[in-house]
């Protein structure tokens, strides 16, 4: 798919406030500091849409950018930022699991999980939550240009091996780099075809 037009659309702090139209949401979760801004960037080769940042825990709504003129690409708050105020701790906050569970828009999201690091128990907690309620998602293991190949080989073959401990069926996943546009291709595919299915 061809990103032709990216525009921001707006911010929720509810998701009674996300936009009332029938497009598909496809949306962008992880850790704070995982990537997720800088990969909505790459992505959509706007530089400025998304605001990346040094600081974890900057983005604490719910952004919805519109691409094409047909669906919502979701920028969601990181999860796992202990330093925010005490309403929005806990594992995952009540604005995460609104838009995850209750939200109809929300067609398909990816779980962002760093390359570099082993597999992180917040992280293994969400994708067991999102399994359990049967909420379609997919992996993307970002920063890939902080490892080489063979690194980066062995780092997914352990990811895997420690989700194949729970889960029979492993969720589709992608390797991205936001510095070098890579997994840019087969990531904006498989939306493409994502948003097509029913
Ligand atoms: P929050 O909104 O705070 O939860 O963070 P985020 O997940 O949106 O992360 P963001 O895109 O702001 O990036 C966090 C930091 O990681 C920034 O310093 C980015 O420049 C850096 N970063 C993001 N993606 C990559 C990447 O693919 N490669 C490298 N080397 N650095 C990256
Ligand atoms: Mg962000």
């Amino acid at each position: 798919m061809k990103v032709t037009k990216a525009i921001f659309k707006c911010s929720s702090e509810r998701i009674s406030q996300v936009p009332k139209d029938a497009l598909r949401d496809i949306a962008f979760i992880g850790r704070s500091n995982v990537g997720k801004s800088s990969l909505i960037n790459m992505l959509t080769q706007h530089g400025g849409l998304a605001k990346v940042s040094a600081t974890p825990g900057k983005t604490r709504l719910i952004n919805h950018f519109l691409i094409n003129n047909s669906w919502y690409l979701v920028d969601l708050p990181g999860y796992g930022y202990a330093r925010t105020s005490k309403s929005q701790r806990g594992a995952f906050s009540k604005i995460i699991t609104d838009y995850i569970f209750k939200c109809e828009k929300m067609h398909f999201l990816f779980v962002l999980v760093d390359i570099r690091l082993e597999p992180q128990k917040i992280d293994l907690e969400f994708i067991n939550l999102l399994g359990e309620n049967g909420v379609p998602f997919g992996l993307i293991f970002t920063k890939a240009d902080k490892l080489s190949a063979a690194q980066r080989k062995r780092s997914i073959e352990h990811y895997t091996t420690v989700l194949s401990e729970q889960w029979e069926e492993l969720p589709p996943y992608f390797v991205s780099s936001s510095e070098r546009g890579m997994g840019r291709e087969e990531i904006l595919d498989f939306i493409e075809k994502c948003i097509e299915t029913v």
